[in-house]
């Protein structure tokens, strides 16, 4: 996860990002210029982890395609997971165990399809000995130990990223005239510019603050992941005994009104810097959209990375509008993640800096 495995990435990243575009503009055309982007996004994500883990040679699409539902379904299981753990008695519920077997066969799919990939690995002439497998194999963990760490980083990372750019892409939607500020700085004004890159992103202002807003507006992990405490302590005169589990409610410090101005209201510019005023202390300590301290999120250079840079992408390349009248819909739906309860189904049209039309 540090920089310099991520910034070899780069290239491919970009190269990744634009073959998307193609496909999305290539389904717009079949489907009157209607697309559903989760479809196409997390894959991105799935191969950047996917090299970070097994190698800059990793290139497996049958994995991209196999894994992909699985986390899904690990995600969408997550609440009964919860559930379970505070109330171990519920596995004998017979209304419940339907559940519990799918629970049992989703592990075996997730076993399956991540121990073939240690096989392939193992078995190569020259494996990869920078890699993040590398690293675990080499310390001798079970490997039962091994493959669960592998999962966590796909299950962490490609729904992160994912629902945060479907997010990004609604809110865009219902705001048109921030869509155009933000095309004109990803375009570079009136160039025709084919491709946004990586360096070109990290110098982008009015993205980086749109991307903020998002994180801020719908922070993917609204309750962060539950910690525990490891010794007896106290919060602010509060006692908290060792042991106790401690939920930070990340959603409410980020809807904050005594901090946020106007908080339901989406509004890049409050994270410009240009005006020094707007970036308060109080807004950065109530700012944690990848949580924070010791356990901060491991990827969380990569997955702002992977989402200004798939973002500037789509914009540069489509004008993002409503499918039907009304426009997106924003209800949140929240299993371990804030996901949108509806899926975005969105119509895009070919910015006409670079000519041709969908439909
Ligand atoms: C939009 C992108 C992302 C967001 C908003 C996000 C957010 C978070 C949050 C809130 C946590 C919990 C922190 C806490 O418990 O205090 C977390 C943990 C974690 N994330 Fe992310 N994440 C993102 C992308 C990624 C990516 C791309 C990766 C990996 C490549 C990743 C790997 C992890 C890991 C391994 C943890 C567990 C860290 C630990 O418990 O020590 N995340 N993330």
């Amino acid at each position: 996860m540090n920089p310099s495995a991520i910034s070899t990435q780069t290239l491919s990243q970009e190269n990744e990002v634009i073959a998307m575009t193609q496909t999305i503009q290539e389904q717009a055309m079949i489907n009157g210029g209607i697309i559903r982007p989760l479809v196409y996004i997390p894959h991105n994500t799935i191969r950047v982890v996917g090299r970070l883990c097994f190698g800059p040679d990793f290139n497996n699409e049958g994995f991209v395609i196999g894994i992909d539902p699985l986390i899904d379904d690990v995600i969408n299981l997550s609440g009964l997971a919860r559930f379970s753990d505070a109330f171990p008695f519920i596995r004998y519920i017979p209304g419940l165990w339907g559940s519990f077997r799918q629970a049992t066969e989703i592990l075996d799919r997730v076993m399956s399809i991540l121990q073939s990939e240690i096989t392939h690995y193992q078995s190569s002439k020259s494996p990869c000995t920078t890699c993040y497998l590398h690293f675990l194999l080499s310390h001798g963990y079970p490997m039962e130990t091994i493959i669960s760490i592998l999962f966590e980083m796909f299950l962490l990372s490609v729904d992160s990223t994912s629902s945060t750019i479907a997010w990004a892409l609604a809110f865009l939607i219902r705001n048109p005239e921030i869509q155009q500020k933000l095309f004109k700085e990803v375009s570079g004004g009136d160039e025709k510019r084919e491709r946004v890159t990586v360096y070109q992103v990290n110098k982008m202002s009015y993205l980086q603050a749109g991307v903020n807003e998002v994180f801020r507006m719908k922070p993917i992990a609204p309750l962060a992941i539950p910690h525990k405490t490891v010794k007896d302590t106290t919060l602010k005169g509060l006692k908290i005994d060792k042991g106790t589990a401690v939920i930070v409610n990340i959603y409410a410090v980020h809807h904050d009104p005594k901090v946020w101005d106007h908080p339901e209201q989406f509004m890049p510019e409050r994270f410009l810097n240009e005006n020094a005023r707007n970036v308060s202390v109080a807004m950065e300590q109530s700012f944690l959209p990848f949580g924070a301290g010791m356990r901060i999120c491991a990827g969380m250079d990569l997955g702002k990375l992977q989402v200004g840079l798939t973002l500037a992408n789509l914009i540069n390349k489509f004008e993002w509008v409503a499918a039907d009248g009304d426009g997106p819909n924003m209800t949140d739906d929240y299993t371990a993640i804030l996901r949108m309860k509806e899926p975005l189904v969105a119509g895009i049209k070919l910015r006409t800096n670079l000519g041709t039309t969908l439909s």
